[in-house]
């Protein structure tokens, strides 16, 4: 009998309609790319256009799919073993904040570490839940943060026994894999749901090598970009429902309110397509991806400024590495990683995924090919040798984050009591605004915590040394946003 996995039944059928090459009536107005910009058809051509298709019978609805789009479904379902998983248009940015609004009434509370992305907080508003902060642990050595450990879930569950989930990110953007078997374990044990956003880790399941995923640790309810490493478009995310604790129906109902209702068949194609190609040939491209990323960290860690840390380092940390992910160190280069960013994609046509003062992230993915490492690799050669800098070493460090949480984020954001403070005097008030400053990279304030003096004097610091933070409001950070109290 053919493998059902063989197929991608949202793609054939968007295929079929495509080659029909219909008389369009329907949105969108370009009409099968009729009207869409000269200059961008010559280069694209024009066969595209005809899958940009809306809602009409024969290619299902997103929203109340029953025919194509549902078997596509199923078959991710079954390729990742899950109970039911939705397709998603707008990223795993809505599959987090879907997850909130599914899993939590407004009022349940929900402990998960701080360095989290930044759709976490807007699904903490709209589902209206009191989050229970954890400190993430920042490594000094490797430069890089990293969640918070089993213990210190454990440690949270014990002290906070009301909260309703465990939300973790796993694996982080420099492909750092928590020990999700040890967490859900955890978590069931004391009736906790686990949240997982895995994001950055579609292809775990897809070769025996790489760390434990997520739906086979056990968590509850897990997201994933597949255009983030598999072969979706940008956009294409799925959201897994793996366990009979989460009410499928409410899922549907939230994933059905978040999202568009002109979503992209393209995007959805290449889902259903991105889980064909891996459910087919994904041991053996990951395989070649995997050699290729280890042969590139072995040369980088040859050089004399660079360091790419390896799966030994981090699993000595009781963590686990997805080696596809290069997270490579440049404090020796007397640079940040965003002056070598802009060198490599200058210079060398060579775009990373993202930098930071310490290192320089590089993503590969299912398309990723040894001669794309080798470019990598010659251009910081390269660079090694030509450029040289006299940045100070900066130090990563991070004021205690497990703050006192008086209000409702959700409670502030819709509030308008608002006064500005003098950052020296801001203290004990409670914070009306996110600052986030670079480094670290994520949130030292955020909506209805307790200022502590520490945060203060870490924010202060940052403003002496000029350091823009992401979130600020005035052109200096002299001043912070707290809520106006009687
Ligand atoms: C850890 C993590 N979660 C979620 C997201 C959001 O994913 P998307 O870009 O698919 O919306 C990102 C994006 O970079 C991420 O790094």
């Amino acid at each position: 009998m053919e493998n059902p996995q063989e197929s991608a039944p949202l793609f054939e059928t968007l295929m079929n309609h495509a080659k029909k090459k219909m008389v369009s009536f329907h949105t969108p107005g370009h009409k099968n790319g009729c009207a869409v910009d000269k200059e961008l058809v010559d280069f694209t051509g024009k066969n595209l256009y005809y899958f940009d298709v809306t809602v009409f019978p024969e290619v299902d609805s997103l929203h109340d799919p029953t025919t194509c789009i549902k078997q596509a479904q199923k078959l991710m379902a079954k390729a990742y073993r899950v109970k039911e998983s939705f397709f998603l248009v707008n990223g795993s940015s809505v599959g987090n904040q879907a997850m909130f609004m599914s899993a939590c009434q407004p009022g349940d509370s929900i402990i998960l570490s701080r360095n989290v992305h930044k759709s976490v907080l807007g699904g903490i508003i709209l589902a209206g839940i009191w989050p229970i902060w954890l400190q993430p642990k920042i490594d000094r050595d490797l430069d890089i943060i990293v969640d918070a450990e089993p213990d210190q879930i454990l440690a949270a569950i014990k002290k906070f026994p009301e909260a309703k989930a465990v939300f973790v990110t796993s694996p982080t953007y420099n492909g750092v894999t928590n020990d999700l078997l040890e967490i859900a374990n955890i978590c069931h044990k004391h009736n906790k749901l686990l949240l997982v956003d895995e994001a950055h880790g579609p292809h775990l399941r897809f070769h025996r090598d790489f760390p434990v995923s997520a739906v086979e640790a056990g968590a509850d309810m897990v997201v994933q970009s597949v255009h983030k490493i598999l072969s979706a478009l940008s956009q294409g995310s799925v959201l897994h429902v793996n366990s009979d604790n989460i009410d499928t129906n409410k899922v549907k109902r939230v994933v059905s309110m978040l999202q568009t209702t002109s979503p992209n068949y393209l995007i959805l194609a290449s889902i259903d397509l991105a889980r064909r190609q891996a459910m087919i040939s994904g041991e053996k491209l990951f395989g070649q991806v995997m050699l290729a990323a280890e042969a590139g960290r072995k040369a980088i860690n040859k050089l004399k400024n660079f360091s790419c840390f390896k799966r030994e380092d981090i699993r000595f940390r009781g963590y686990d590495l997805d080696v596809t992910k290069l997270t490579i160190n440049v404090t020796k280069t007397g640079l940040s990683g965003l002056e070598i960013e802009n060198i490599l994609s200058n210079e060398y046509n060579v775009q990373v995924d993202c930098a930071d003062i310490f290192n320089l992230i590089a993503i590969m993915g299912v398309g990723s090919t040894r001669g794309d490492i080798d470019r990598l690799v010659k251009a910081l050669e390269a660079i090694d040798v030509k450029y040289h800098g006299t940045a100070a070493y900066w130090d990563l460090h991070l004021p205690s984050l497990t703050t006192e949480m008086v209000m409702n984020p959700r409670d502030i954001f819709f509030s308008k009591s608002y006064k500005r403070v003098s950052l020296k005097k801001a203290a004990g008030q409670i914070s009306a605004q996110t600052l986030t400053p670079y480094p670290p990279g994520i949130p030292i304030l955020i909506p209805g915590e307790r200022i502590s003096q520490e945060v203060c004097d870490y924010l202060l610091e940052l403003s002496h040394k000029d350091i823009r933070v992401s979130g600020q409001e005035t052109d200096t950070l002299k001043t912070v946003k707290v809520v106006k109290t009687k």
